[in-house]
């Protein structure tokens, strides 16, 4: 027993890879070649930093981030571990005498690759949901707080060094040294290194594709938060301009769930298709007037009064201000269904970040608006958060590969931000010679929110293994990828690791919608293709429209050949 040990030690450690995919030769246990203990992961990390906790669990063992380091959670959930693995916690230095803290999943029977997942709002915590949820396909995983424990900004204020740890250095500190005890904790070099994030994490991914391009050799980028400079303020000015609740002009919720109804009514069939998904809210022509109360309406929250009206229209429309500037893209239609979360009042999205990344204190208040903020907010562009350097070319040109995608009905990051975005990379790299189709996709989901999930009414396809999805399905937290189709056609993480190991590029993907999110075993309610950006997924006019090969995509597909409609 010992010289069989013994000689697997060996091969473990000092043998190469004679093949890059080949599973480890011996799952490690605690206690085994790979001790999972504070003090073995200690002597894996660089000086100064500290191992808060490590332990090892068994799968279907559950784990509980404790409370004391992980405060900046909005909540303490308890997961399921879907593998056994290593979980640990450990602070790590920044410059400037800061640190960060990080969360790692170092599963036993580890597939020789690496995952760093993204945060959401102003991070502040360790997203263990995402790198548990990793963890199932195998990946060795890790999250950074991007440097406080905190929902809010306060810490950003009068702290340049904060802002860089939550803008880019966190992240790439987590990077560098994930990636460095992953490698020891193994004895192999990693194979392939991924990201997944969405909304602030979405931003955070497309940093890295920026700042640091040899991080990764594939991205996946969701909602990404990234035009921070604009984001926020818009995301303040909507609720200014559904404010004060008691005028005239404001939409109360029962209002907008009216304004939800009505969009459907008049949208839905303007694609060709009668199933509650409007598939180019952009492409909908909407007449709010339908809404108009008549003089003698008895029930003024059974519609709209002509002030409200207009409230509607800035909130269907670009943000633009004096001089044709425009700030921020438009909310689209179908959107609605939770905009009462965005517009009841100015987010706190905005006004914190007014108070503590721009620095005009906690004395501001969202009464004192004044466009002149957005020339501030470009000028000091807190943090170097925003993610507007489009030249992707160094990333293109070392073979990373980016998968970007967006609900069509996102409530809470309007949709043409990453319209704009993928836009201005196509006008970054066109002249240079490159075709972005060869190392980026982009897809709109029609009918999906924010990072995930539908309304009742819309029912739309959703599903796709997207950063933190796994979270809404199931009641435990123990359902992951797309259950039943844990394929490269229906999960974007499958669909990434074959476009990067493979070469085959994700040129359809299909999104899927259970009948019961909560008990997916309930079987599929419907499947519909996500087509990469400018195409649109059509009905092909017979069949069964809640099947996926009853749809084909239609239109320019991306191509800079010349010969691209299909
Ligand atoms: C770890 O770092 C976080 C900031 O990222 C800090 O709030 C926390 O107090 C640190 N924990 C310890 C034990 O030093
Ligand atoms: C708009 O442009 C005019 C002419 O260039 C300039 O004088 C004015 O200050 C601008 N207004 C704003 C709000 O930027
Ligand atoms: C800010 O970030 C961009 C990428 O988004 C990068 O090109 C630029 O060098 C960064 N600037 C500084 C000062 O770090
Ligand atoms: C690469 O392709 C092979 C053959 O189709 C497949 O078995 C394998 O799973 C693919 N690898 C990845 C990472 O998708
Ligand atoms: C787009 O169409 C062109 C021409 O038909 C084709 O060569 C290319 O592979 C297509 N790209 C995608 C992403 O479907």
């Amino acid at each position: 027993m010992f010289l069989l040990d013994l000689l697997q030690t060996i091969l473990l450690f000092k043998v190469p890879l004679l093949s890059q995919f080949a599973p480890p030769s011996r799952a490690p246990t605690s206690g085994g070649a790979f001790e999972c203990s504070a003090d073995a992961i200690k002597s894996l990390l660089p000086e100064g930093s500290k191992v808060l906790y490590a332990s090892h669990y068994d799968a279907d063992d559950s784990f509980t981030p404790p409370l004391e380091h992980n405060s900046g959670a909005s909540r303490i959930s308890s997961y399921v571990l879907p593998r056994s693995a290593c979980v640990f916690q450990a602070n790590l230095t920044l410059p400037g005498e800061t640190e960060h803290s990080v969360g790692v999943v170092l599963p036993d029977d580890w597939n020789g690759r690496f995952l760093t997942a993204g945060n959401g709002g102003f991070s502040g915590s360790v997203s263990w949901g995402s790198i548990i949820d990793a963890s199932w396909y195998g990946f060795a995983a890790v999250s950074t707080n991007t440097g406080h424990e905190s929902s809010g900004a306060e810490w950003a204020y009068h702290n340049q060094e904060a802002l860089a740890n939550w803008g880019y250095r966190a992240m790439h500190d987590a990077v560098v040294n994930g990636k460095s005890v992953t490698e020891q904790y193994y004895g192999k070099k990693i194979a392939y290194s991924y990201y997944r994030g969405c909304s602030a994490g979405g931003k955070q991914g497309l940093k890295e594709v920026e700042m640091f391009p040899d991080d990764f050799d594939g991205v996946i980028a969701g909602a990404p938060a990234w035009w921070t400079t604009h984001l926020q303020l818009w995301n303040m000015i909507v609720g200014i301009w559904n404010s004060p609740a008691e005028s005239l002009h404001h939409l109360s919720n029962e209002h907008i769930d009216l304004l939800a109804h009505e969009v459907i009514r008049q949208c839905d069939p303007q694609d060709g298709v009668e199933d509650n998904v409007v598939m180019n809210p952009d492409a909908c022509i909407f007449h709010p007037e339908a809404l108009l109360c008549a003089d003698d309406a008895e029930d003024p929250s059974a519609c709209l009064n002509t002030e409200q009206i207009k409230t509607v229209y800035k909130l269907h429309n670009d943000w633009v201000e004096a001089n044709h500037t425009f700030v921020f893209p438009h909310l689209t239609l179908s959107s609605e269904w939770k905009w009462s979360g965005l517009v009841s009042s100015p987010s706190r999205l905005g006004t914190d970040y007014v108070k503590w990344m721009l620095q005009l204190g906690d004395d501001w208040r969202w009464e004192d608006w004044d466009p002149k903020l957005i020339q501030l907010s470009d000028e000091l562009n807190p943090g170097n958060a925003t993610t507007d350097d489009y030249d992707l070319s160094p990333f293109y040109n070392k073979g990373g590969k980016l998968l970007h995608y967006h609900g069509w009905s996102d409530w809470s990051i309007a949709a043409g931000s990453s319209i704009y975005f993928y836009d201005q990379v196509v006008n970054a790299l066109r002249p240079k010679g490159i075709n972005p189709d060869d190392f980026y996709r982009f897809y709109l989901i029609p009918g999906m929110g924010h990072c995930g999930g539908t309304s009742d009414l819309m029912n739309a396809p959703w599903v796709i293994a997207g950063d933190g999805q796994s979270s809404s399905l199931g009641r435990d937290g123990n359902v992951h990828s797309v259950p039943g189709h844990e394929d490269a056609k229906h999960d974007v993480v499958l669909a990434m690791m074959n476009w990067v190991e493979n070469g085959t590029s994700p040129d359809e993907l299909i999104a899927t919608k259970f009948v019961n999110d909560k008990d997916p075993e309930e079987g599929v309610y419907r499947q519909r293709p996500l087509c990469v950006y400018p195409a649109e997924a059509r009905y092909k006019g017979s069949g069964d429209i809640n099947a996926a090969e009853n749809w084909e995509c239609r239109g320019y597909n991306g191509t800079d050949t010349g010969d691209n409609l299909v």
